[in-house]
């Protein structure tokens, strides 16, 4: 049986990991400044995070959510210490997409209504609802195109305003800092803006941190840059699991629970969970956070000089560089002459870096290095 070919693929074979740092079946080492679509948060097999998953697998490793799983509640209670939001509940599911169909379920469900907006450039999966609020026409099929779900234009707040005003909208959905997008970061003005409307008029505010949560920018949240913002709902997937699958959203606590609102059977399980608490552990262990921030800024100040980088955008380890040309060339150099991956954004000109949080500055210093002298070399395409 053949694989159902819709990925394109690097020419290369990772058989091992650890840390920053891949080998292929031939023994070559290799750099990962993008830790598989910005998911190696804590590094790859770290080694607490694997006994962590190896204990619970010789223990119990799964069950559905029809018992009680204490694992639940323990990593419950730790994310909402961690991420400033102990208030909030916890619902857990397997995917980045998986957690924002939830919300946006949940958001109709708690408003009534149907509608839904978000914004230009934005990437929210491939499911259903959240294929309808992504900016991609090429991945939407027609059983998913939905009215009543508008992409606007990002930054734009009057828009925003008019729009809701027409009436049938249950929420907003907005990344923390998009992704796929380019590493587009969202003005303080623009995500006040948006809360401030959402309250104004019933609205719920759903922050997907799908890409952008869990240290990866230097906070917890990438939207906890801005001062005062408390989203209705947070989505998660991605770092939380290092690479394990697992996915949720936070809740506040305006919403109230009723036996089967909502519902899963791999969600919550109890490898999941060993493998989402292996996370937090080592995040705090490691102030992996903070290293993030100050990691993430001195790179930045860096890259910034590099002749042929028109701009850097991010914050922390979420960083975007657009190119004087186009990046693909430039990227699968990165991969062949100087063995590092780097992923791409929809905007062609742009490099996208999401390493595991715990990379050492030697490193991010071997990729300036490296993209200096490609950069040098390689012919101006525009
Ligand atoms: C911001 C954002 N939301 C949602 C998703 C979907 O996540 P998953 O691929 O785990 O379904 C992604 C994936 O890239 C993402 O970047």
């Amino acid at each position: 049986m053949n694989l159902f070919d819709v990925y394109p693929l690097i020419p290369v074979t990772p058989v091992k990991a650890l840390g920053a740092k891949l080998w292929d079946d031939q023994g070559q080492e290799y750099l990962d400044l993008y830790g598989g679509h910005a998911v190696i948060s804590i590094g790859h097999t770290h080694p607490h995070y694997v006994k962590r998953i190896e204990d619970q697998l010789n223990t119990i490793a799964f069950y559905s959510n029809s018992v009680q799983i204490p694992i639940q509640k323990e990593y419950a209670e730790k994310l909402g210490n961690i991420s400033g939001y102990p208030e909030y509940s916890l619902f857990l599911c397997n995917s980045g997409a998986e957690a924002n169909e939830n919300a946006i379920k949940l958001a109709s469900f708690e408003t009534g209504k149907s509608g839904f907006i978000a914004f230009s450039g934005g990437f929210h999966g491939r499911t259903s609802a959240a294929v309808a609020l992504t900016d991609n026409p090429k991945i939407i099929a027609p059983c998913n195109a939905r009215e009543d779900f508008q992409i606007l234009p990002w930054g734009d707040l009057q828009a925003v305003e008019l729009r809701v005003k027409e009436g049938n909208i249950a929420g907003i959905i907005i990344e923390g800092i998009q992704g796929v997008g380019g590493i587009q970061v969202p003005s303080p003005e623009f995500l006040t803006g948006l809360a401030h409307i959402a309250k104004d008029f019933g609205v719920k505010l759903i922050l997907d941190e799908v890409q952008s949560g869990f240290g990866r920018t230097g906070k917890f949240f990438a939207h906890q840059w801005v001062k005062d913002i408390k989203p209705d709902i947070i989505s998660m997937a991605k770092g939380m699991g290092n690479g394990f699958p697992i996915g949720g959203i936070l809740i506040s606590p305006e919403f109230k629970a009723s036996y089967g609102l909502l519902g899963t059977t791999f969600g919550g399980n109890h490898l999941a969970c060993a493998a989402g608490l292996g996370v937090v552990e080592v995040l705090e262990q490691e102030d992996l956070i903070q290293k993030s921030a100050d990691l993430g800024a001195q790179l930045k100040e860096a890259l910034q000089e590099i002749p042929g980088i028109v701009e850097v955008r991010g914050h922390g380890l979420m960083i975007g560089i657009d190119l004087d040309r186009e990046a693909a060339s430039v990227r699968s150099e990165l991969v062949k002459k100087y063995h590092m991956f780097t992923g791409s954004a929809a905007t062609k000109n742009t490099i996208r870096l999401l390493p595991p949080l715990n990379i050492e500055w030697n490193q991010l210093n071997s990729f300036i290095t490296a993209l200096k002298e490609v950069l040098a070399q390689s012919p101006i395409l525009k």
